[in-house]
């Protein structure tokens, strides 16, 4: 298999906080990896931006231990790392200050596609976008990437979207979701749209329910501050479950283009009936036999922030009307495992009676770990005696299927970035998306404040709350197994 690669022209990058956590983890191997794929054009420069008293060569040694911790040592070979560090550069700057903007100007070059990534913490994201106007820096069609949490409700998002509109029009925004950079969810829509095989099936009249499971061994660790203040509904329903949900449920777009994309998921927003608070069940973290309990990792012993969700969500359109969305997430749970799984109906008359072993059909798509895709089909279980039945999987890794190309599946932001150069928004949230998803996320917080609701406590390295369990019992359902 070839792999093709839409080119990108040659650019200057200029990552605000670039000497941050998420600039070492994510954003500076993952341009080392693009380029040790030859992605990235040998004019291309990428440019440090933050507080930290640095030149040069100590960003450059900085970016190079990144991608020594996070970077398979094959794709370090040779001198590519010195050539890649070559490409980068440091301004020291006061993003709330007039410091270094005159310096970044002179680095930043006119000619070339131009993006400017804020990897900072939301109160800034203002700052940045008025200097970059104030100081004559961006061209007329500079991008800006903005990460998340983009609002902690509507108020703040619809805020912070009009204070980047006064600089910035819709099309330079890229607000980042990253979940939408996965190899797997963007299968989602390949799966869906370029198969006949799944539409006729994709309704209610077929689906009896959808399970969206993203669960996490991890705790909060050290993001106690910010995660006691979000909560997993505005951690991880807000933006990722809601996306996830949103290409499951979504009419085919006309194509596949950011226009088209995000208006079909806009509606599937839109259509999101409110969730009575009995079908929401929150969960917090106790302390195991070594661990610390949430309420110490955020250092709050009174805390009632959730660090696991569930919860049915029903949309209110022709296709979806009756078959439920469950989803739930958590922090600390048995095993690290993101799922979708579409759970068909029963077949409409048994022709062999209560046959033995039937079970229903079901799509299972793994979003991680081992990526890939089960269809589970009833077949006769082999032997004489009569006809029972039995469940096999049409089992698909993607890895397997792949070979090589499948097993190195891209990281996120690598994709999501070379998206922003080539100036294609279809994996980014549009800002009213944004703001339709806190509207059907605001009432619920604020059902629970208002009634004091407390999370329930279940232990590390369980499923999650046994209340959650009930959620689906009462509805004759049950959970899948949470398993890697
Ligand atoms: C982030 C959340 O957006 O996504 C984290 O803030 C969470 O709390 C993370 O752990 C999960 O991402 P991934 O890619 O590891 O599934």
């Amino acid at each position: 298999m070839v792999s093709r690669v839409i080119p990108v022209e040659n650019f200057d990058l200029v990552v605000f906080g670039g000497t941050g956590d998420l600039a070492r983890r994510k954003i500076l191997p993952g341009l080392f990896r693009r380029y040790a794929g030859g992605h990235i054009p040998d004019a291309a420069r990428i440019i440090g931006a933050a507080r930290a008293e640095m030149d040069d060569a100590a960003f450059r040694a900085f970016a190079g231990a990144a991608i020594a911790e996070f970077v398979d040592e094959d794709k370090r070979q040779g001198d590519m790392v010195e050539r890649f560090l070559a490409h980068l550069g440091y301004v020291q700057i006061d993003a709330t200050g007039e410091r270094g903007w005159d310096r970044l100007k002179a680095a930043v070059r006119p000619e070339v596609v131009q993006a400017f990534y804020f990897s900072v913490a939301p109160t800034l994201f203002g700052e940045l976008a008025e200097r970059l106007h104030r100081f004559e820096i961006a061209r007329p069609d500079a991008r800006i990437v903005v990460e998340k949490p983009f609002g902690r409700d509507r108020e703040t998002a619809r805020a912070l979207n009009a204070t980047l509109a006064s600089h910035f029009t819709e099309d330079q925004i890229y607000r980042i979701d990253h979940y939408l950079g996965k190899e797997t969810v963007q299968n989602l829509m390949a799966v869906r749209f370029a198969n006949i095989l799944f539409e006729p099936l994709w309704n209610a009249r077929h689906v009896d329910h959808v399970q969206i499971t993203v669960a996490e061994t991890v705790g909060v660790g050290g993001r106690g501050a910010y995660y006691d203040k979000s909560g997993a509904m505005r951690d991880m329903v807000q933006n990722h479950m809601m996306q996830l949900l949103c290409l499951i449920a979504m009419e085919a777009p006309y194509k596949f283009d950011p226009a088209a994309v995000r208006d079909e998921k806009l509606k599937v927003i839109h259509a999101l009936q409110p969730v009575h608070p009995d079908e929401i069940v929150r969960g917090q973290y106790r302390a195991g036999r070594t661990e610390p309990a949430y309420a110490q990792d955020v250092d709050n012993p009174a805390s009632t922030t959730e660090s696991y969700i569930a919860l049915k969500a029903s949309i209110a359109n022709w296709r979806w009307k009756g078959t439920p969305f469950y989803l739930r997430t958590g922090k600390k749970l048995r095993a690290r495992a993101s799922e979708i799984a579409v759970v068909f109906k029963e077949v409409p008359h048994s022709i062999f009676g209560e046959a033995e072993g039937w079970r229903e059909n079901i799509l299972s798509i793994r979003l991680q770990p081992n990526e890939g895709m089960t269809l589970s089909v009833m077949i006769k279980e082999p032997g004489p005696g009569g006809m029972r039945l039995t469940e096999v999987p049409l089992d698909m890794s993607f890895a397997e299927a792949l070979g090589a190309e499948g097993a190195d599946i891209p990281d996120a932001y690598e994709r999501l970035i070379m998206d922003v150069i080539r100036g294609n928004q279809t994996l980014f949230m549009r800002g009213d998306e944004v703001e339709a998803a806190w509207a059907w996320v605001d009432p619920i917080i604020a059902g629970w404040e208002a009634r004091g609701d407390r999370p329930k406590p279940y232990d590390p390295g369980s499923s999650g709350p046994e209340d959650a369990l009930m959620l689906l019992h009462r509805d004759g359902r049950r959970w899948r197994e949470i398993r890697e």
